[in-house]
């Protein structure tokens, strides 16, 4: 591949992902768009990236973006984040949002569905908590294909392996052939939906908890800022926040605030004020409208 060539899919990825491939990356290219170069019967590399120049490429060039991105996955991967959640995420949660009775959890970077699955499995089995509550468990993914997985909920023998305590996998997965498939009341309660993290967020609603872990690490600095940035407008004042390990906010923006002693696991910066009001009592938000109005008089 000619460095005029390789140049193009860096900027190709860039442009479409936010993927940013460096030069050592060139040995990747060949292991992972072999099968885009045969599935459309050209001759070679250099022939797939003539073609992707062509007017009328949209769809091999999402079959490019796809086979270049990188979904290892696993469940309760990392573990610390789900002991996050279930130690600091959802007592606050359950306690803040009492009245309304209402979850919302965006996985950003869903993959083929395990961190999802592990949210799921971690708030069936708080039981009668969130009994008549509504939890809605949402993960997007630039990946169809991936997305197609996470929606069967089906899982090799060594999937499963890698993190899913026994206890766990024999109560909520069904043995399917040599698969084990995540079982039905589980799969009921999570969606899966194609979004790319470049686009405009704002028809996503409001999160409780975002999930946004092992993405960013392949975006470059002004990519990461611009999505966090956006993410920080879809969370709810009091919401939080969780990345990957090897991910960080520090030097990329100040919209959001670690929780002490909580690894990866941030707020929205002077959030919590401002979350509390719009959890307050009739009387309270009154008193705070009031107060509003008083200020716009003056
Ligand atoms: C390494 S996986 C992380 C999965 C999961 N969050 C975890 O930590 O186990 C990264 C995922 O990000 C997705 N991805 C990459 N670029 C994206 C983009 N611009 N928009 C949405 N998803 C993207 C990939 O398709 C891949 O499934």
């Amino acid at each position: 591949m000619t460095p005029q060539e390789y140049g193009y899919l860096q900027n190709m990825l860039k442009e479409r992902s936010g993927l940013v491939l460096s030069e050592d990356k060139q040995y990747l290219i060949e292991s992972r768009l072999s099968p885009v170069v045969k599935k459309n019967g050209l001759e070679n590399i250099s022939d797939l990236i003539r073609k992707l120049q062509l007017p009328g490429s949209e769809n091999l060039k999402s079959a490019v973006t796809e086979a270049m991105t990188i979904n290892e996955s696993f469940f309760f991967r990392d573990k610390t984040p789900f002991k996050n959640f279930e130690e600091v995420m959802m007592p606050s949660l359950l306690k803040a949002r009492q009245a309304k009775r209402s979850l919302r959890i965006w996985s950003a970077a869903a993959s083929s569905g395990q961190e999802l699955y592990s949210l799921a499995i971690l708030i069936k089995e708080k039981g009668d908590a969130f009994r008549s509550w509504k939890v809605e468990l949402m993960g997007t993914d630039i990946s169809t294909e991936i997305l197609e997985k996470a929606k069967t909920g089906l899982y090799s023998q060594f999937e499963v392996q890698r993190g899913m305590p026994s206890p766990l996998l024999v109560k909520y997965f069904q043995q399917v052939g040599s698969l084990w498939q995540v079982e039905s009341g589980l799969r009921a309660m999570v969606s899966f939906r194609n979004y790319n993290l470049l686009d405009n967020f704002s028809s996503l609603g409001t999160f409780d908890i975002v999930f946004c872990r092992n993405v960013l690490i392949y975006f470059d600095r002004e990519t990461k800022q611009d999505v966090l940035e956006r993410i920080a407008r879809q969370m709810a004042p009091d919401g939080y926040l969780v990345l990957g390990a090897a991910e960080t906010i520090v030097g990329i923006t100040d919209k959001f605030e670690p929780v002490d002693g909580r690894q990866g696991l941030l707020r929205l910066k002077n959030g919590s004020a401002v979350g509390a009001l719009s959890e307050s009592s009739p009387l309270q938000q009154a008193a705070a409208d009031l107060a509003a109005n008083a200020k716009k008089i003056a």
